[in-house]
């Protein structure tokens, strides 16, 4: 139901719920043909009174530091709070007048906290101190950021957010999905907030082409998609972009590999094997890539190439390169492929290439078959051999009419190792297998793994237990880590000589 229906307002438009310049064209035209126009300033949302505490004196600078918890507090309330804020929102942006656009300052802080207590004593809604400083946030919130969300985005132990539609907003934390008590006002709340998230950015959502990807200011991901494409409203997916990559003593930590994998790996990244990691979605891939770049060694020029950067290298000699979207005429399109077939031009040591999902495969099987060895790319599968397939598949669509045996052996002789990662039932992520490429025999790609996960069942409590464990098999490319000064002991993948117990 939309805020103003839930209000009772008349339904003539007026002026916007927050003080931003009225959305784009393009979301409007989503929003004239499809959603209720905003609502005009209703009459105040009736707070339940309460013993009035510090009131809205209390209000201190406080509030604007530190993250509001709303997480677990009662949803009527928690809507209520939320029309309650825009109800002031409202008044403070009429009493500022719709023309002006205000900007983050003392100043204007200063002025938005006087306005702020006076229309809250307007309301008559008795407020205790901490539900006054949780108004004040979520007025601050809407008004110079992305409303609802920030909250979400304020919380570090927050990593994924998913608005499945206005009153629906899930959030992962730490591996497990919940169901969060974060609301939109409207569908239409939702649509402006899409809208300041990628306005900065030139980019455009409408009903032609309902989806976009953008980023936060802070480097998060986000991808939104409105009607008619999303049937239940307007969506949106943000990825957190975490502020401390995880390194490899992270993730041996986490139990997400071994002491023994990560030492191969970077044996393997230093010696330039080819390697693509592949897995689900949100199963830690590029988390993963990230790690394996840093294995790069320094003297290294590294060309990364993504749709949306989200790799953080700490290294010195790194030319980061990021694809388009096309412009609003449809033209500028400057795709993955694009860059991988310019990067050839770049003189790089390392490419690195955050997925592949079309045709560019070919371009970076090629690459990584003519001289640049210790090239890196994730893609989209759930079994090494499923990755084997996918590229075939995606060399498929690159436009030549190889046939599939050429293909595959372009796989066999390019790629060295693929790294399984996958998000487990209980949460946690795994790199569940580390597969060598070991050529073709019959018109097959042959692979022979190196490590894997054996998987023993659950805990009562619902966590997985098993054990990462080499298979007892050295991988074939073993003199080419020799010569790279990797003397990896026969322990580290299981081997035994003979009269050694396991
Ligand atoms: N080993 C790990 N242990 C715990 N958390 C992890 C691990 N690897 C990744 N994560 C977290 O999981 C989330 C998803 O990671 P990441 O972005 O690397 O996944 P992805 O497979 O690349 O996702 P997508 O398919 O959307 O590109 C991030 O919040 C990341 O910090
Ligand atoms: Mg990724």
């Amino acid at each position: 139901m939309s805020l103003l229906k839930r209000l009772g307002g008349s339904p003539e438009p007026a002026a916007p719920v927050a003080p931003v310049p009225p959305a784009t064209e393009r979301v409007n035209e989503y929003r004239s043909s499809s959603l209720t126009p905003l609502a005009p300033p209703p009459p105040p949302p009736s707070m339940e009174a309460r013993p009035s505490g510090g009131g809205l004196s209390a209000l201190t600078a406080s509030a604007t530091s530190s993250a509001t918890p709303l997480m677990g507090t009662d949803g009527e309330t928690q809507m209520k709070m939320l029309e309650l804020s825009l109800w002031v929102l409202d008044k403070i942006q009429a009493s500022v007048g719709t023309q002006t656009q205000l900007t983050r300052s003392e100043e204007s802080e200063r002025m938005i906290q006087e306005r702020f207590s006076t229309f809250v004593r307007q309301s008559n809604s008795n407020l205790d101190q901490d539900q006054s400083k949780q108004l004040y946030q979520m007025v601050l919130d809407e008004m110079f950021g992305f409303g609802p969300l920030e909250q979400l985005i304020r919380d570090d132990s927050v990593t994924e957010i998913m608005v499945n539609a206005s009153d629906v907003v899930y959030v992962e934390q730490k591996g497990n999905i919940t169901l969060s008590h974060v609301k939109f006002a409207s569908d239409d709340h939702v649509l402006k907030i899409i809208d300041r998230i990628i306005r900065p950015l030139g980019r455009r959502i409408d009903r032609k082409w309902p989806m976009v990807d953008a980023r936060l200011p802070d480097g998060s991901r986000v991808n939104a998609i409105i009607p008619p494409c999303a049937i239940d409203g307007p969506s949106i997916s943000i990825r957190k972009f975490s502020k401390k990559k995880l390194q490899a003593s992270d993730l041996i930590s986490y139990g997400s590999m071994t002491k023994e994998m990560a030492e191969f790996l970077r044996a393997c990244v230093v010696s330039a094997m080819n390697i693509v990691v592949s897995g689900g979605t949100g199963s830690g891939k590029t988390t993963l890539l990230n790690v394996l770049s840093n294995f790069i060694p320094d003297k290294y020029r590294i060309c990364t190439i993504e749709d949306s950067a989200e790799l953080q290298l700490g290294k010195e000699h790194v030319i980061r390169l990021e694809s388009k979207p096309a412009d609003i005429d449809g033209s500028g399109l400057v795709t993955i492929r694009d860059l991988v077939k310019n990067s050839l031009r770049m003189r790089p040591d390392r490419i690195v290439v955050g997925e592949i999902r079309d045709g560019a495969a070919l371009d970076l099987l090629q690459a990584m078959n003519t001289g640049h060895d210790g090239s890196m790319s994730t893609v989209h599968a759930n079994t090494p051999r499923d990755a084997i397939r996918r590229l075939e598949t995606l060399a498929m669509m690159s436009g030549l009419d190889l046939p599939v045996t050429v293909i595959r052996e372009q796989i066999a002789s390019a790629v060295h190792v693929i790294v399984q990662q996958a998000r487990l039932r209980d949460g946690s992520r795994k790199v569940v297998a580390i597969t060598e490429v070991q050529g073709m025999e019959s018109g097959q790609v042959t692979l022979q793994d190196i490590f894997t996960f054996d998987d023993q069942g659950d805990t009562p409590d619902g966590k997985v237990m098993g054990v990462l464990k080499p298979t007892g098999t050295r991988p074939k490319f073993t003199p080419i880590l020799e010569q790279h000064g990797f003397k990896l002991p026969p322990s580290i993948f299981g081997a035994t000589f003979p009269g050694q117990r396991r």
